[in-house]
């Protein structure tokens, strides 16, 4: 006999009922966890649903100000803004990423004039304002030119700082963009700007949903981001890309997209235990809401961001943010919770 054996070992007396299971939960989930990413487009009175993304809508900056109460209400603690843009505003040089006037500053300031205290994040990338949907300046070939691209992006991000963004959170995988961005943002004096890094950004097919609704897939053919975007076959390199950001000022890494990544999230935040946020992409929460007449959507949804939780996430942007935040907040008493009746 040898200690952990069976009998003096019974695993599931810790399992006996909710209560004693509870008690020994290594991992919770709270809506203090959730980031929701909303989409923003021009117009008012406008909430027009996003076909690729049932539940999901873009909405003008006067509905959007509704969708904030919502979440400060719910108690999340932070929304993720996305821009769809017309087309008549995009060009080459994606001039209007850095348009003070623009759609994504006026979101800022008009959100921060009611919402103080909601955290705002903006995404730093150039897809939804060039031509072709890449996330940089192009040059021959298509190819994303890297060191012309930090200039618009510093420019991009400084525009959104000005605005009130708490955390500009550059999307792009460009190399050296936080160094250069942290720069440009002490310069200007806007020292508790904060960065979140995109840091582990892979080339995943799970963005297409996201690209419809941000109206950013103008080719026909598949768009290919594999020149900055991460290999899905690597991991080691996920880690360089997140030390460097580190180094270079991120105040916070993020690993996306979720599920298929958890190894890169639990990687990242073991190594480096900084504070780490996972994003459960569009394509993610498209299969979920596809699956949810064969799967309890509730519990599943619930069961994934417990997995982001024990994986290392401090918190998690999903699309399913107000789903999530409705069921704990209903079920927030022993015996509810991960979907059991
Ligand atoms: C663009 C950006 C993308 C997403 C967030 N920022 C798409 C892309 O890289 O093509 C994807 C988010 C999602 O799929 O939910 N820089």
């Amino acid at each position: 006999m040898y200690a952990g054996s069976f009998p003096l070992t019974r695993l599931r007396r810790c399992r006996k009922n909710q209560f004693t299971q509870a008690l020994v939960q290594e991992n919770s989930l709270q809506v203090t966890d959730l980031v929701y990413p909303v989409f923003v487009s021009e117009g008012t009175q406008l909430i027009r649903p996003i076909a690729t993304m049932p539940g999901q809508n873009c909405y003008s900056i006067d509905q959007l100000l509704n969708v904030a109460a919502e979440c400060v209400k719910l108690g999340i603690p932070g929304i993720a803004l996305f821009p769809n843009i017309e087309l008549a505003k995009k060009d080459k040089l994606a001039s209007e990423a850095y348009n003070p006037q623009g759609l994504i500053p006026r979101a800022i300031t008009e959100l921060k004039q009611k919402f103080p205290d909601l955290v705002i994040f903006t995404d730093v990338a150039l897809d939804p304002y060039t031509l072709n949907g890449h996330d940089g300046i192009t040059g021959d070939a298509n190819y994303v030119l890297n060191d012309i691209t930090l200039e618009i992006l510093s420019k991009q991000a400084l525009c959104h700082a000005a605005a009130g963004a708490d955390f500009v959170c550059p999307s792009d995988m460009m190399d050296g963009r936080i160094l250069k961005i942290r720069q440009h943002l002490e310069a200007a004096g806007y020292v508790n700007t904060g960065i979140l890094a995109y840091s582990a950004k892979y080339n995943s097919n799970f963005y297409g949903p996201f690209r419809e609704a941000v109206g950013a897939s103008c080719n026909a053919e598949k768009i290919d981001k594999s020149s900055y975007q991460l290999n899905p076959a690597d991991a080691n390199v996920a880690m360089h890309e997140t030390f460097i950001d580190i180094q270079e000022g991120a105040d916070i890494v993020m690993i996306k997209p979720g599920l298929p990544y958890l190894d890169i999230l639990y990687r990242v935040k073991h190594e480096f235990k900084k504070p780490t946020a996972a994003y459960h992409v569009s394509g993610e929460y498209l299969m979920l809401k596809h699956c949810a007449s064969f799967i309890d959507y509730n519990a599943a949804i619930i069961e994934i961001m417990l997995c982001f939780k024990r994986a290392g996430a401090d918190f998690i942007w999903t699309y399913a943010a107000l789903d999530v935040a409705k069921i704990l907040n209903k079920h927030n008493h022993l015996g509810e919770l991960h979907g059991k009746k």
